[in-house]
């Protein structure tokens, strides 16, 4: 302690440092930018699809690594960051996981799922079968840290940790589809598989699997229809 001071003389504002705090980096826009910019947004991400159908061409490295630093991005609840991505482009990996992701989907398609389940996913076409696995360049699995655990092997909470990744996920998306690449979201259940075969800890649960890279020649979609606006928002 400083020679004069005493723990009484601590004022409030000592215990924060002024260095934990900095100046917000916010960029506004007059408000028509804003609009043009909210619809060019819109008119971006809505041409987004789930693609099922890939090109075995690479992808750049350095293009994911950008897409997952926007993920990681992401709010989290009390900043714990509570995922951690995998990004597979071994073959071996690969084929491992499309044959266990395969072996699930074939108990979920014949046994596991109920039938309004069966008639829900009927007019995307998708079924056991999961080549996609082998013939995209890319894999990336995304764990949730159900809790962190320090260098020392302490435990420590994490806190809203499904929201947390889910929203890292949402801005992983959205970033791959800007830079160009398409993916498909793919939640083989139960996904426990992931772990061994890419050896993750067991404080870590797989959260999805994102299957990215480009689409093949003539790929083609399901076509869905998305809700209209005032379907699913209420003002009040
Ligand atoms: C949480 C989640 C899990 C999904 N799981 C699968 C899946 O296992 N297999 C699949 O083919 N599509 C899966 N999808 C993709 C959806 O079927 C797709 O997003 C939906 O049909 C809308 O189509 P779109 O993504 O082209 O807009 C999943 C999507 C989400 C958000």
């Amino acid at each position: 302690m400083e020679m004069g001071t005493s723990r009484s003389d601590t004022r409030p504002e000592d215990s924060h440092p002024p260095e934990r705090f900095m100046p917000l980096e916010f960029q506004g826009y007059p408000e028509e930018e804003m609009d043009s910019r909210a619809w060019a947004f819109y008119a971006e991400m809505r041409r987004r699809r789930s693609v099922r159908d890939f090109s075995p061409r690479p992808v750049p490295r350095a293009v994911i690594e950008a897409c997952l630093r926007t993920a990681g991005s992401a709010p989290s609840g009390a900043n714990k960051q509570p995922w951690h991505f995998v990004v597979v482009t071994d073959p071996t990996l690969k084929r491992r996981i499309r044959e266990a992701a395969e072996e699930e989907e074939r108990a979920f398609y014949t046994r596991r799922a109920p039938e309004e389940w069966l008639q829900d996913l009927a007019p995307l076409g998708t079924g056991p079968e999961k080549p996609f696995l082998e013939a995209a360049p890319c894999l990336i699995a995304i764990f949730a840290q159900a809790y962190g655990v320090d260098g020392q092997g302490r435990r420590h909470k994490h806190y809203y940790v499904s929201e947390s990744v889910g929203i890292a996920t949402g801005f992983l998306i959205a970033a791959l589809h800007h830079a160009g690449l398409a993916c498909l979201t793919h939640t083989p259940s139960p996904m426990r598989f992931l772990n061994t075969i890419l050896e993750r800890p067991p404080n870590e649960r797989p959260f999805l699997l994102l299957v990215v890279g480009y689409p093949a020649e003539g790929a083609q979609v399901p076509r869905i229809r998305r809700k209209r606006l005032r379907e699913f928002v209420t003002w009040r």
